[in-house]
């Protein structure tokens, strides 16, 4: 596994790549979820290469990129026995060189949910995938549905840059209880790990009335709420019942839908979601 640190070493590696190039961007501190989009990438790549990077431009200035968590030599064992041929881990600088001043905003998609509660979250977010995208030439990306949002933005963004990799997005993976894997889990106390499978838990309240037959989106976010009430510990941030295309909410259940959730255990702010497909 060649690891790099430079745009240019990054770009001379590239030169040589055969293709397919599958590319999975992280933000490093890898769990099961990274991994799945590791193996599947291995499965549909001649060349697989991974970043590493945290993101500083994705972070608002209350938020936790000065300690989220980093562990890159146990990354890279990971990477390494998983077969990953390239993996670029830049430095801040390396990224955002003194006098960098051009960013990439998406408009309508990235402005609510995380957009919303996040602000200038998705512009960091596009402009580093913007970047990578353009250095690593990746015939296929990989992203978790984790963040369902990041993968309707970065969509978007190549939908609308003309950009030439294929997006793929790849199912959430859950700890046997259902709490869906993030780095950001490591900040649980026991008690708020506990409390955190209300997010799960609301999910599956919502799923159940929809296999029931309500279609009424406003029940459906009240029933999720009902459930997120139940938990002391939890602070909703919101929760979402929208088109899982265009990410506007929805009135009916009436075609595919995202049902997306943000809520705060202790000072941990997580996310969850599912897509309830519509037949016909
Ligand atoms: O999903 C992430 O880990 C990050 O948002 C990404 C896509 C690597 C960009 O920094």
């Amino acid at each position: 596994m060649h690891v790099v640190e430079t745009v240019a070493e990054a770009r001379a590696a590239v030169r040589q790549a055969v293709r397919p190039l599958g590319l999975v961007p992280t933000m490093g501190y890898l769990h099961e979820g990274h991994l799945s989009l590791v193996r599947r990438a291995r499965e549909e790549s001649a060349t697989l290469a991974a970043t590493i990077f945290v993101n500083p431009t994705q972070f608002g200035p209350t938020e936790d990129y000065a300690t989220y968590p980093r562990n890159l030599e146990r990354d890279l064992g990971l990477l390494r026995e998983a077969g990953v041929d390239l993996v670029f881990a830049p430095t801040v600088e390396e990224m955002y060189p003194p006098g960098y001043d051009t960013y990439v905003t998406i408009g309508s998609v990235a402005e609510r949910l995380e957009g919303a509660a996040r602000p200038g979250h998705f512009r960091g977010v596009a402009t580093v995938v913007a970047k990578l995208f353009n250095l690593l030439q990746p015939d296929r990306a990989y992203f978790g549905q984790k963040d369902a949002q990041q993968v309707v933005v970065i969509r978007k963004l190549v939908a609308d840059l003309n950009l030439t990799v294929e997006v793929v997005a790849l199912p959430i993976v859950r700890e046997p209880d259902g709490l869906a894997l993030s780095s950001r889990n490591v900040y649980l106390s026991p008690p708020e790990r506990q409390a955190a499978l209300v997010l799960w838990h609301s999910l599956q309240t919502v799923e159940a009335r929809f296999r029931a037959g309500e279609r009424d989106a406003e029940q459906l976010r009240g029933a999720m709420r009902a459930v997120l009430a139940a938990e002391p510990l939890a602070e909703v941030d919101y929760v979402s019942v929208a088109d899982a295309a265009t990410l506007d909410e929805l009135s009916r259940v009436d075609r595919p839908t995202l049902v997306s959730l943000a809520v705060r255990i202790g000072r941990t702010r997580l996310i969850d979601n599912f897509v309830l497909g519509v037949e016909g």
